[in-house]
C-alpha cells in the first residue's frame, strides 16, 4: 500500500503545481509579503514597486496580487520591458493622495514598455479627485499644469485591462499612448458631470484597441480618440452622464498621425453633452480622418447626439473666416434613434476648403419633444447621401 500512497502524493502534487491545461501556474507576488499596509494611510508606493521590481525580473508568469483592503498608493510608474508576462490583480482599492504638493505630476499610476500585461480583479482606483479639481485651470490658463491620470499605458502592447473600477479621477481616468492590440472590458468609471477633463478614456497613437461592456458617467468624453488614433473597436459602451463618444479635437499637433478605421457600434448615451462627434480645430495642420462608422447608437435626452464640428475652438471660439485642414472622409451613421433635449439633432459642419466626402446617414430616427420642435438636421460642406428612414430628414 505504500507504493499507491506514493503515488496519490505525487499526483496531489502534480495537480497542485499544473493547471488544468498543464501550464504551470504564475508565480504570486502578493504586495503584503512586501509589507504593504492596508490602513488607507501609510503611502504604498515603494512596496508596490518593490513587488513589481522581482515579478518584473522573474522569468515566468507573475501574478501581483493586491488584496481587499484600502491601500494608499503614491505616484508610481511601473516599468518594463520584464522578463515573462506580468497579471496584475486588483481586489482592493487604492486610493491616491490629496496632498496638493503630488497633483501636478502627469500620472498616478504607469505601466510602459509592456508586452502581455493584464490588469484586472475588480478592485477599485479612487483618484480622490475633488479636492484637486479646483486646481484645475485649463479653461481659461493655456499654460496650465495637468493633474494626474488615474492610469497611464504608454508602449504597452497586446495586453488586457478587465473588470476595473475608477472614481473621481483627478483628470482622465485611463489613457492610452503608442498602443498596441489591446483590449479593455468590463470597466466602469464615474466622475461628476461637472468634474473638469475627466474623460473616460483618452488614446492617442495607438492602434487595434477593443473597449466593450464599459460603464462610463464623467464629466468629460466618455472615450477620446485623438490623433493616430487607427483601427478601434468599441461596442455595449453605456455613456453618461459626460460628453460622448469623440474622435478630436484633431488637427492642432501630430497632424502625419492619420486617424482610420473606428467603429462605434451597440452603445447607449443618457443625458450627455454630446453622442458621437468629430471635432477638428480651425485652422489646423493637414491631416485625414477617414473610416469611421457609429452604428445602433440609443440616444436618451441627448443635447447634440449627431455632430461633426470642423469648427472647433472652445475658448473664445475660431478666428474668423478660419477653415479646418482635416480631411474627413468615409463617415457613416446608421440605426441611430432615440431623443434630443435640443432640436438640431443632426448638424454636421464640415471644412469649406476640405468638405467632407462620403458621409451616409442610415436608418435615423432621433426625436426632439421640447418647445420650438420638431426636431431638424444641419449639414453644411457635405458630400454624401441618405438611406433608409430618416427623421428629421432634409439634411443630404
Ligand atoms: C481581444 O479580444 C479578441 C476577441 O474579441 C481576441 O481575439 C484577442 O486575442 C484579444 N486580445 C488580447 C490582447 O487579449
Ligand atoms: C453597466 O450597466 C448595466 C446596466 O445599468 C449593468 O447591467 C452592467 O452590469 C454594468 N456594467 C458594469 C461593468 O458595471
Ligand atoms: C451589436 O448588436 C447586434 C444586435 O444585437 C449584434 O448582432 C452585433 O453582433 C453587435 N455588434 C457588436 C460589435 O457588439
Amino acid at each position: 500500500m505504500k507504493c499507491s500512497f506514493e503515488i496519490v502524493v505525487l499526483l496531489l502534487f502534480f495537480l497542485s503545481t499544473t493547471s488544468v491545461n498543464g501550464e504551470i501556474p504564475p508565480k504570486i507576488f502578493d504586495v503584503t509579503m512586501y509589507g504593504a499596509v492596508a490602513n488607507g494611510e501609510i503611502d504604498n508606493a515603494q512596496v508596490f514597486l518593490k513587488a513589481w521590481t522581482d515579478a518584473c525580473n522573474y522569468v515566468g508568469r507573475s501574478r501581483i496580487w493586491i488584496p481587499k483592503g484600502t491601500y494608499l498608493l503614491g505616484s508610481v510608474s511601473f516599468i518594463g520591458p520584464c522578463k515573462g508576462s506580468i497579471i496584475f490583480v486588483i481586489k482592493g482599492i487604492l486610493k491616491a493622495p490629496t496632498d496638493p504638493s503630488t497633483f501636478f505630476t502627469d500620472t498616478w499610476i504607469g505601466f510602459r514598455y509592456l508586452d502581455d500585461l493584464v490588469v484586472k480583479g475588480g478592485g477599485v482606483l479612487n483618484g480622490q479627485g475633488s479636492s484637486a479639481w479646483k486646481y484645475n485651470d485649463c479653461q481659461r490658463n493655456p499654460q496650465c499644469k495637468n493633474l494626474p491620470v488615474t492610469m497611464r499605458f504608454d508602449f504597452v502592447k497586446n495586453s488586457r485591462i478587465q473588470s476595473l473600477k475608477s472614481i473621481n479621477s483627478k483628470n482622465s481616468h485611463f489613457n492610452l499612448f503608442a498602443c498596441y492590440n489591446m483590449n479593455i472590458s468590463h470597466v466602469k468609471l464615474t466622475a461628476p458631470a461637472d468634474s473638469p477633463n475627466t474623460d473616460g478614456i483618452h488614446i492617442g497613437t495607438s492602434s487595434k484597441i477593443k473597449i466593450l461592456h464599459a460603464n462610463i458617467s464623467t464629466g468629460d468624453d466618455c472615450i477620446s480618440m485623438v490623433a493616430g488614433s487607427q483601427n478601434i473597436e468599441i461596442s455595449d459602451v453605456s455613456c453618461g452622464p459626460g460628453h460622448g463618444i469623440s474622435i478630436g479635437s484633431l488637427g492642432r499637433s501630430l497632424a502625419q498621425q492619420h486617424v482610420k478605421g473606428i467603429n462605434v457600434r451597440n452603445c447607449t448615451f443618457t443625458n450627455t453633452d454630446n453622442g458621437v462627434r468629430i471635432k477638428t480645430w480651425s485652422p489646423s495642420l493637414y491631416s485625414v480622418a477617414s473610416d469611421m462608422t457609429f452604428e445602433n447608437i440609443i440616444m436618451n435626452n441627448v443635447r447634440n447626439p449627431v455632430v461633426i464640428d470642423q469648427q472647433y475652438c472652445p475658448a473664445g471660439g475660431c478666428p474668423v473666416e478660419s477653415e479646418s485642414s482635416v480631411q474627413i472622409n468615409d463617415v457613416t451613421f446608421s440605426n441611430i434613434r432615440g431623443t434630443s433635449s435640443t432640436k438640431v439633432v443632426v448638424n454636421l459642419l464640415c471644412s469649406r476648403i476640405l468638405p467632407c466626402k462620403n458621409v451616409k446617414l442610415i436608418d435615423i430616427n432621433l426625436a426632439y419633444l421640447g418647445p420650438g420642435g420638431p426636431a431638424t438636421s444641419m449639414c453644411s460642406h457635405v458630400i454624401g447621401s441618405s438611406h433608409g428612414k430618416q427623421i428629421p430628414g432634409g439634411c443630404l
